[in-house]
């Protein structure tokens, strides 16, 4: 429909006035998964933290004193790379947790690990520039890549994460990217873990070839048993660029994360940040800085380490239990995430509507890829749902699959 002037109203909408950035963004999955599931629904949609993990006792107390003690800069504009306090103490987290100490240059404070994949998206991808992936790849990175006008080139995985090897043979081939964007604990979408050979291999071959690997570590600290492979930027600081977030580790309404890579790369995306939001809410900052002071993230942890694990563990009874001969899954040392196979003729896709009507939600995968893979994969979160929902969720689900393999093996046998 073309926009025209009726009666003093503009009528037929805006579209030719939408940015072409704006048409290749996608993204009605990731809004299908933030709007939430309809009511009598078992979700196993959203990479959502268990509300239960969420510290409100002692938030309380520390939003209490911040707004009684420190008004003056927890209320207001906050320095674009973050409050010199908080960039202090993230700095000494990072040296705590990942065993390397970033200078103050190489870290800033972001609104969330979205905004940092943005703000890298803005500082370092022209149009045509091209990206490699892990094939499949968290959603928001894909569409913000896609948003960019970026060429996504996705790079298979095994148990062990990325083929390096394959990345390799590309890289020889001629293939140039801007980024290797990788996560590699707990991968959303899969739940797996890069191997440390491979990471060792990763930052080889992208120092051999000169490419920025970008490390997104939403889920690092939530490893079942607590224990963490080095992440890729404390092995080669001079060719990673790291993302985090508190989403997964305190509230996602915090929206709060980090940046952390080579100097001149951190001041590109302070100098983006400019013309995002400018800053992260100051609030936001200084409660993440007094939990973490306390303790509370070492205190805190562990029980929701421990709640996941159990989820982990009652989900993957269920899946033994209740899902019919072909399907198989990944079995994630952590996080919130698995990803399952199912027989080769089922499409995720089509089989969704069948699903809600069954009570139950899950993400089809073909989303996931940027190529036309994935349609009889699909990923499920373990976060939120209770233990004995879980069940009933993979027996409802279980329940679709049998019908839509028996219905669709009909249908071939009859074309
Ligand atoms: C791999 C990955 N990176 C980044 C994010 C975004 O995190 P944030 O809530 O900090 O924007 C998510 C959220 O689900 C994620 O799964």
């Amino acid at each position: 429909m073309s926009t025209s002037v009726d009666g003093g109203a503009v009528t037929g909408g805006w579209s030719h006035a939408f940015a072409r950035r704006a048409r290749s963004r996608g993204g009605a999955e990731l809004t299908a998964i933030l709007a939430g599931s309809p009511p009598g629904v078992l979700s196993m949609t959203g990479g959502f933290p268990n509300p239960e993990t969420f510290p409100t006792g002692v938030l309380d107390e520390i939003a209490a004193r911040l707004l009684r003690d420190d008004a003056g800069v927890a209320l207001q504009y906050s320095p674009c790379e973050g409050i010199s306090s908080v960039r202090e103490y993230l700095v000494e987290r990072q040296e705590q947790l990942q065993g390397r100490r970033p200078e103050l240059s190489e870290l800033i404070v972001t609104s969330g690990g979205m905004e940092c994949i943005a703000l890298a998206c803005q500082s370092l991808l022209d149009p045509g520039d091209t990206v490699a992936v892990e094939a499949p790849t968290y959603l928001g990175a894909l569409m913000a890549f896609a948003g960019s006008e970026a060429d996504v080139h996705g790079i298979p995985m095994d148990g062990d994460g990325l083929r390096v090897d394959v990345l390799e043979e590309r890289l020889d081939a001629g293939l140039r990217p801007k980024l290797v964007y990788v996560i590699p604990e707990f991968q959303n979408p899969t739940g797996r873990t890069m191997s440390l050979p491979r990471r060792r291999a990763l930052v080889d071959a992208c120092r051999r070839h000169g490419v920025l690997i970008f490390e997104d570590v939403a889920y690092r600290e939530l490893s079942f048993d607590g224990t963490a492979l080095p992440s890729l930027w404390s092995l080669a600081p001079d060719v990673v660029m790291q993302a985090g977030t508190f989403s997964k580790v305190f509230f996602p309404g915090v929206r709060l994360g980090w940046a952390a890579g080579p100097a001149d790369v951190i001041a590109q995306l302070a100098a983006a940040k400019q013309t995002s939001d400018q800053c992260a809410g100051g609030l936001g900052q200084r409660m993440v800085e007094e939990y973490g002071r306390a303790g509370h993230f070492e205190r805190e942890l562990p029980a929701a380490r421990a709640l996941y694990a159990s989820h982990w563990a009652a989900l993957e009874q269920a899946f033994r239990r209740h899902l019919p001969p072909g399907c198989t899954w990944t079995e994630p040392q952590g996080g919130f995430l698995t990803w399952l196979t199912l027989p080769e003729h089922v499409d995720t896709i089509a089989m969704r509507p069948a699903a809600t009507a069954a009570g139950v939600a899950y993400v089809p995968g073909a989303p996931f890829y940027s190529g036309d893979e994935g349609r009889n994969e699909l990923r499920l979160s373990f976060s939120h749902l209770g233990e004995a929902d879980l069940d009933v969720a993979v027996e409802r689900l279980a329940g679709v699959i049998r019908e839509t393999a028996a219905g669709t093996a009909a249908g071939a046998a009859s074309a």
